[in-house]
């Protein structure tokens, strides 16, 4: 089967111009000057249309546990939610939980993904057990195509580890080619500030938001650079918020550290008022790092132009208002963390190029290339080019929609963008070749989406 897609500006990261995508079975077999007569079983007019590489989306949690509940899109339902929003790859983490090995974490994870998924997927792995078995088992991770292992330097008892438990796992992944993620907040005092605010009898969710200030994300953040550097680990920041963070960031890529850092869509256009409204609704709005006061949302978007930001994933973590975030009514703790937005990442950061805050080919650079060459996938993807996955976007520049629950495909039961009024709009998707997504309705089908497993990332600062 082949399809040619006419008349589009082809965008990829690196220029525009003018030209025709033929796509033949999984990959894009050529690009070819507009006027050009090719054969196709099929042709797609883009006229005044984008053609761009799918988005990869390097941060969800689909189906992830979470304190005796779990998210609520499962791989089946956010890898088709991603598919309505352009998105080709998710790369989803598994988590170790204290006590399992690493290898058995991971056949859990595609046991849940395999023969699911609408469209491609990987894993980051977690680890939240630092033991000798743990850290020789990241080689046979590597080899199982899955190169990049997160920690977390907050949740105490949970997820956390130690500096020194860190510093080793750093010191595998400097020996192996492996990159270290960082959930980069500073738990043991957050836990303090946290039990404060409780024993004074504040339990509100915007609570979440105050007990978590962005000096602790900073400081958290330096910390790490630091150990990266000792170990002369790579090190990506997940999930940066705060403006002292990104300073910290800044300052080690310019001294030439391997240090990138992630931000995603809520931090850019959602903030401390919305933790802060009435009733219980905040909660819709509580991830850990916390939304911050707007101040941090220029800072990001510099950074998003000096490429000091060099990714934008979505963090996706959805729980249901009515029947996950309530666990959490009276005390901000038991709320479950983590915000939906698989669906909207590339419309919400295409406002970026509709408000003049980067270019169209930044924007995808930012949503599909970088993340592709960052986490080894790169140039099967995060390009229109021959040869590549044909991993492709019809996007419509001039079309304009609302976002909200009621028309999403997300299965959670509310949006944080609810209202958000864009411009522009997913028009025709194809994952490896296969039309997902076409004339406003959904063509694909569960478990066309294939694991990718993927190589050692090459990108340096
Ligand atoms: O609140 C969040 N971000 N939930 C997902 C887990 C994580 O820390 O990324
Ligand atoms: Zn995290
Ligand atoms: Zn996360
Ligand atoms: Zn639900």
């Amino acid at each position: 089967m082949s399809t040619l897609i006419r008349n589009g500006l082809v965008i990829n990261a690196t220029g525009s111009h003018a030209a025709d995508v033929l796509i033949d079975g999984e990959h894009i077999a050529a690009l070819v000057t507009p006027g050009f007569s090719v054969q196709a079983d099929e042709v797609i007019d883009a006229a005044g249309k984008y053609v761009i590489p799918g988005g990869i989306d390097a941060h969800t949690h689909m189906e992830m546990p979470f304190g005796g509940t779990q998210s609520a899109d499962t791989f089946e339902t956010g890898t088709t939610a991603a598919a309505w929003g352009g998105t080709t790859t998710i790369v989803d983490f598994a988590v170790q939980p204290k006590g399992s090995s690493l290898l058995s974490t991971l056949d859990k994870w595609h046991s849940k993904a395999d023969g699911n998924c609408a469209v491609d997927y990987g894993f980051h792995m977690i680890i939240s057990d630092v033991t000798d078995e743990s850290l020789k088992e990241m080689e046979s991770c590597i080899a199982a195509g899955v190169n990049s292992f997160k920690m977390f330097m907050a949740y105490p008892g949970v997820f956390y580890a130690t500096d020194g438990e860190i510093l080793r796992a750093m010191q595998k992944a400097r020996e192996t080619g492996a990159t270290i993620m960082m959930h980069a907040e500073n738990g043991i005092a957050i836990d303090q500030l946290v039990a404060q605010a409780l024993a004074s009898g504040l339990g509100d969710p915007v609570q979440h938001g105050l007990t978590r200030p962005p000096e602790l994300e900073g400081e958290a953040t330096s910390r790490a650079i630091q150990l990266a550097k000792v170990t002369g680990s790579p090190l990506y920041i997940v999930h940066l918020s705060a403006s002292q963070a990104l300073d910290a960031v800044t300052a080690a890529r310019d001294t030439g550290q391997n240090v990138f850092a992630e931000t995603c869509p809520q931090y850019l256009y959602l903030s401390l008022e919305d933790l802060a409204r009435p009733g219980f609704e905040g909660a819709k709005y509580v991830a850990s790092p916390p939304l911050r006061p707007k101040e941090h949302q220029s800072s990001l978007w510099r950074g998003l132009r000096t490429n000091d930001l060099s990714v934008v994933s979505t963090d996706h973590c959805p729980f249901c208002f009515k029947d996950q975030k309530q666990l959490g009514v009276g005390d901000f703790s038991k709320i479950p963390n983590g915000m939906p937005g698989v669906e909207h990442r590339v419309d919400l950061l295409h406002q970026g190029v509709v408000k003049g805050e980067i270019t169209r080919e930044r924007w995808v650079e930012i949503v599909s290339t970088t993340p592709a060459r960052m986490f080894g996938m790169y140039p099967r993807k995060g390009v229109i080019a021959p040869g590549a996955d044909a991993d492709v976007v019809v996007y419509d520049p001039k079309a304009s929609q609302t976002i909200s629950a009621d028309t999403h495909h997300m299965a959670v039961d509310y949006s944080a963008y609810e209202g958000f009024e864009v411009t522009g709009k997913v028009d025709t998707v194809f994952s490896r070749g296969r039309k997902v997504i076409a004339d406003g309705a959904y063509h694909g089908s569960t478990g066309h989406g294939r694991f990718v497993s993927r190589d050692l990332n090459q990108y340096l600062v």
